[in-house]
């Protein structure tokens, strides 16, 4: 069976004393059945690491640079990534692609670049509210894995995928258990005429995940885990979504 992990995505949002706090309640509220790990802004990453060393919780970054170091102004490599423990890097955010025009290619190269420095990229694919009303839910989100399953070649099976419906993002809007598990189902197939490993491989839900309908979300059978935004800032709920994946 596939544990279950979730990930809180902070997003832009923290201070040294909401960290402090956040950090902590986590910590407190061990142990976890699910695996736990949150994704912080990149300054926050060595008090992260400081707070969580000891804890058994992951950490990790929201994005990470497709090149290896150079003249690229205001990114961080994986490889830096890698010096501060991260465990995981999400790529390909929705947000990520809208506000700065990522790409399925260059998406595909960032969760190369981390895979190589030995961090887990998590891959998010997902629809807009206008693609899924024109009826193109799943050639959208094929297509976008389909990038990072041929740039990561014999590799794939090392990613973590994560499904987010765009109109389910910070929205309150939740997809259905059924249509979430309706497209896992469908991000394994594709997963599974690509590598043996398909099925040891984590597919995570994200987009208005809270402690109310976790749980149900969580007993699909291809959901396995969260990428958590809004809720992941609050300690009791974080905490209550991780004890939904027990
Ligand atoms: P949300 O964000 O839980 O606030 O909808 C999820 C995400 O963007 O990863």
């Amino acid at each position: 069976m596939r544990k279950q992990l979730i990930v809180g995505n902070w997003k832009m949002y923290g201070s040294h004393s909401a960290n402090a706090e956040l950090l902590s309640g986590i910590a407190a509220a061990r142990p976890f059945m699910a695996d736990v790990a949150v994704c912080v802004p990149f300054p926050y990453l060595s008090e992260t690491a400081v707070a969580l060393a000891a804890h058994g919780i992951h950490w990790g970054a929201q994005d990470c640079s497709a090149h290896e170091q150079g003249a690229y102004t205001g990114e961080v490599s994986a490889a830096m990534l890698a010096e501060f423990g991260c465990r995981y890097a999400i790529v390909g955010h929705s947000e990520r692609r809208t506000y700065h025009a990522e790409n399925d290619p260059l998406v595909a190269d960032k969760a190369k670049a981390a895979l190589a420095r030995g961090v887990t990229p998590i891959v998010c694919v997902g629809e807009t509210l206008a693609q899924r009303e024109a009826g193109e839910t799943e050639a959208v989100v094929k297509r976008q894995l389909s990038a990072a399953i041929h740039a990561l070649a014999h590799c794939v099976g090392e990613m973590v995928v994560a499904y987010e419906p765009v109109w389910a993002i910070g929205t309150g809007r939740t997809a259905t258990p059924e249509q979430a598990q309706a497209m896992h189902a469908l991000l394994r197939a594709q997963l599974r005429a690509a590598t043996p490993r398909a099925d040891d491989m984590k597919i995570l839900y994200g987009g208005s995940v809270k402690p109310d309908n976790a749980a149900t979300l969580f007993a699909q059978p291809d959901i396995d885990g969260g990428l958590i935004g809004g809720a992941s800032l609050k300690v009791a709920d974080f905490v209550a979504i991780c004890r939904a994946a027990d």
